[in-house]
């Protein structure tokens, strides 16, 4: 049987200080979720981890025992997936999917466990009663099992919560309260937030830093309020204009998706970018300082910017 090898994500680096809110924003099939599960050392089979550091208060993830990567998980480092399903088990109750993390994580009698999982429904704002904690997740509406699965991912008191898409399949008024939820809980916890998000809407009243991705790759990165104000990469300005209309990306319709795997040699946005010339199409561009703050992918709108 052949192998093939396609890089869906490359040479994406960053770091989260203690307390920070970050958005990882792209559109789908970016790589935003290979992105996170790499860092947390979850790539699904058949996807390979092909090479580079992960590093938790300066310890690499992967020198790590399979043991301490499970503690750091669901620990230290927590993620409430894009699917709220697949991050609960079915079969078991909220309260005890709460409680077990609790004792796996933290050293807390039984007793202590659970009054602990009533006060983290409470802090999600779902009803503290027993009757909550006893119930299953199919017997929750969407918007109560993503919050379920919150107080599962707070339960080992993670000092950086990752969050992949999780308002997608709400309501507005549901997503709504779960950002609001979200925000309050890191502001409350000092937890640092990374959250993944297509929509820079929804980045925007979130996050403090904000990192563009595009076909595997980082594209921009720098302060949240600056890439409002001043899009520097076109992918940005383009997913900028689309939140203004309330639309996908002008052209994404017409354009062909952008996939990691096809690995165009030069820049991958170059068959959308209205700045194309005919270097993009050869040279691939690297991601580059723009200022002391922000950094960029594009020798185009970088030399215009320079002085
Ligand atoms: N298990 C897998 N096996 C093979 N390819 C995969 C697998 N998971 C993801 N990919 C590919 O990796 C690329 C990035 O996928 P990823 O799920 O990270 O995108 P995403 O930005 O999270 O998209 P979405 O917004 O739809 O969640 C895509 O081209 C996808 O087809
Ligand atoms: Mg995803």
């Amino acid at each position: 049987m052949g192998t093939t090898r396609r890089v869906l994500v490359d040479g994406v680096s960053f770091s989260i200080d203690p307390g920070e809110r970050v958005a990882l924003v792209g559109e789908s099939g970016s790589g935003k979720s290979l992105t996170v599960l790499a860092a947390l050392g979850l790539t699904p089979e058949p996807v390979r981890f092909a090479g580079g550091n992960i590093r938790v208060d300066g310890t690499d993830l992967r020198d790590l025992e399979p043991a301490a990567v499970h503690r750091l998980r669901g620990g230290r480092l927590a993620m409430v997936f894009q699917e709220p399903s697949s991050a609960l088990n079915p079969v078991l109750s909220i309260g005890y999917q709460i409680r077990e993390t609790i004792q796996a994580h933290r050293s807390m009698k039984r007793a202590a466990a659970r009054r602990e999982a009533l006060r983290l429904l409470d802090e999600v704002d779902l009803q503290p009663s027993d009757e909550m904690a006893r119930a299953y997740p199919h017997q929750l509406s969407g918007g109560q099992a993503q919050r379920a699965a919150l107080a599962v991912a707070l339960a080992g008191a993670p000092s950086l919560l990752i969050a992949d898409e999780p308002t997608t399949g709400l309501d507005t008024t549901a997503q709504h309260g779960l950002l609001n939820l979200l925000l309050r809980l890191s502001r409350e916890r000092f937890t640092a937030l990374l959250l993944v998000t297509h929509d820079l809407a929804v980045a925007a009243v979130t996050a403090r830093r904000c990192w563009i991705m595009y076909s595997g790759e980082l594209v921009e990165t720098g302060p949240m309020d600056m890439i409002l104000a001043d899009p520097s990469h076109p992918y940005t300005r383009l997913l900028l204009r689309a939140t203004a209309d309330n639309g996908p990306a002008p052209g994404a319709e017409e354009a062909p998706k952008a996939d990691p795997a096809d690995e165009p040699p030069g820049c991958s946005f170059a068959p959308r970018c209205p700045l194309r010339e005919a270097p993009c199409l050869t040279a691939h561009p690297p991601l580059l300082p723009l200022g002391p703050r922000r950094s960029l992918r594009c020798p185009i709108v970088a030399r215009r910017r320079s002085p």
